[in-house]
């Protein structure tokens, strides 16, 4: 049976389509795209669906799911309104169809629903369904079609290509000339092919990072002897802790690869014990179930004297690039490197934030505008000023103050934010931001794509209520305005900004000659 032969046949495909229409949706998250993908491809063989609350514990137990090989749950876990909506009972079996979309709605899977369950050790009681995958559209993926193979395509690739001994190369990161002198030693004492498998789960489609990493592998690829080497996307969006490159593993042979080699950047060691010859140790124990066998890359490549440039450990060639450093020659290569750069770029080339924090009149907008017009004046990078009361009413101007509604407004500017900083821009955000959870949430999203600069201006509430530049601290003081901060409503300090500023006996331009000083700094702007 090929394994394309899960997806419906177009005939019956549109009436179970028409009839999906009345099945409740399902819009998978990215990372459960990923295993839908890999479920209907065969890239999970033996697995055809969502594993019920007994295949898990087995799964957990003994790696076994109906007899075969499986190195941990695949779950599909939905939420709790969903289960409302769709009139779905916790802990019954379901005998209902389910329509699994993916973000833009597409209808990719009908699933038979076998079981509705929580997980006993959960206590947030978060429900899963379980149940066989009919497969109706395949994945769309819109990048970078050439590297994406069914294992099916794959097989047959090989097959032409006639590449018997496969040994899958697992990776997330580009390789540079130490990975590849080591691969290359591998493939050809085993006298095999080289597959670059290259974990591409849940990525982000606006992510430049993402084309900049398979750009590089491109690259790379021409370091290799010819047709010797082949690179592939795979679309895995698990940890890659000891089952998730053991599934990483088994989806390779289910690709067509005779042997796999684990990149030593690859695995999340972090909260795990093992070390990454240890971990070679304790995965090659299931080279027989598994069915594909682990190549060690100490044992290939003995103890190989080692310059300088070859030691660069992750950590350096990180810090080196976002320092803007040269990178020694024999690490990398030049057309590896371009796109490394635009992956990790120099502090002076990203975007950031400077977010700054404070009560009502405590100067927050003073400094801005004086800042942007300083800023402006370098003409470093594109500037956008949010400030509170012109978001408010721009952007938010249907909220009030609530808790709720400050949350949404703090929200909407940190998007927006978080947009100019990924493309390089400068913002500066001015709101009185009153809640750290909501400027912890902000700072999480801005901080992956560039800098993000907390700056709290402390000027005390009396300073602040003196000035009383809108006549808001009176009224406030009188009830006419409720809920007002620092009068009738909190304001939470800020416990690690990266400045802080009280404006009281300050002037505005000293201010911002303190916040430019700040940001040369940490990097982000040059003398
Ligand atoms: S935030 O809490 O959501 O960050 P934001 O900075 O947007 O507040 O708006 C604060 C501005 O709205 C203040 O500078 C003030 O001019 C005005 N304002 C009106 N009502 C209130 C209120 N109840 N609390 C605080 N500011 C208020």
């Amino acid at each position: 049976m090929s394994r394309m032969s899960k997806h419906t046949s177009p005939r019956t495909g549109t009436a179970v389509k028409s009839a999906s229409k009345d099945y409740p949706s399902w819009d998978l998250l990215p990372h459960q795209a990923c295993d839908l993908e890999l479920i209907l491809n065969g890239g999970f063989a033996p697995l055809t669906g969502f594993m019920t609350w007994a295949e898990t514990e087995e799964v957990r137990h003994n790696k076994t799911w109906r007899g075969q090989f499986f190195p941990m749950p695949i779950q599909l876990q939905v939420s709790d309104s969903f289960l409302e909506e769709a009139g779905l009972k916790k802990e019954t079996c379901g005998d209902k169809k389910i329509a699994l979309r993916d973000q833009e709605g597409m209808l990719l899977a009908i699933l038979h629903v076998s079981e509705i369950y929580t997980q006993a050790n959960d206590s947030k009681g978060l429900a899963y369904l379980a149940g066989e995958c009919q497969g109706m559209t395949a994945s769309v993926h819109h990048d970078f079609k050439r590297l994406r193979y069914s294992p099916s395509s794959l097989q047959s690739r090989f097959k032409k290509s006639g590449w018997r001994r496969v040994i899958g190369y697992m990776t997330r990161d580009p390789l540079h000339q130490k990975e590849v002198h080591e691969s290359t030693q591998a493939t050809g004492q085993m006298k095999a092919k080289l597959l670059l498998s290259l974990t591409a789960g849940a990525i982000q489609t606006e992510d430049p990072a993402h084309y900049a990493r398979v750009h590089a592998m491109e690259r790379v690829l021409g370091r290799f002897p010819p047709h010797s080497t082949d690179l592939a996307l795979m679309p895995l969006a698990h940890k890659a802790d000891m089952d998730g490159l053991l599934l990483h593993a088994m989806t390779l042979r289910n690709y067509g690869c005779t042997h796999y080699m684990l990149d030593e950047r690859y695995p999340d060691l972090a909260d795990s014990k093992l070390d990454y010859l240890r971990l070679q140790k304790e995965l090659s124990q299931y080279d027989h179930r598994l069915g594909i066998e682990l190549v060690h890359k100490t044992r290939m490549v003995p103890s190989q004297t080692q310059d300088d440039a070859n030691e660069l450990s992750p950590a350096d060639f990180k810090r080196r690039l976002e320092q803007g450093l040269s990178i020694p020659d024999g690490f990398s290569w030049p057309e590896v490197l371009e796109q490394m750069r635009k992956i990790i770029k120099p502090r002076t080339e990203q975007g950031f934030t400077i977010f700054f924090t404070g009560l009502s009149g405590s100067g927050k907008s003073t400094i801005a505008n004086a800042l942007l017009v300083t800023l402006m004046e370098t003409g470093a990078r594109p500037i956008t000023l949010l400030d509170g009361d012109i978001v408010r009413k721009n952007l938010s101007s249907e909220l009030g103050f609530s808790k709720a509604h400050r949350d949404l407004n703090i929200r909407r500017i940190g998007y927006v934010a978080s947009e100019i900083t990924r493309h390089g821009g400068v913002a500066i955000c001015a709101p009185i931001a009153p809640y750290a959870m909501t400027r912890d949430a902000v700072r999480d999203m801005i901080e992956p794509l560039g800098g993000f600069v907390e700056v709290y201006v402390s000027t005390s509430l009396e300073v602040c209520e003196k000035r009383d530049r809108k006549g808001l601290y009176a009224k406030a003081r009188a009830g006419i305005i409720k809920e007002f901060t620092g009068i009738s409503d909190p304001y939470e300090i800020p416990e690690n900004p990266e400045l802080s500023i009280d404006t009281e006996d300050m002037l505005p331009d000293e201010a911002v000659r303190i916040v430019i000083a700040r940001l040369k700094e940490l990097g982000y702007l040059t003398d």
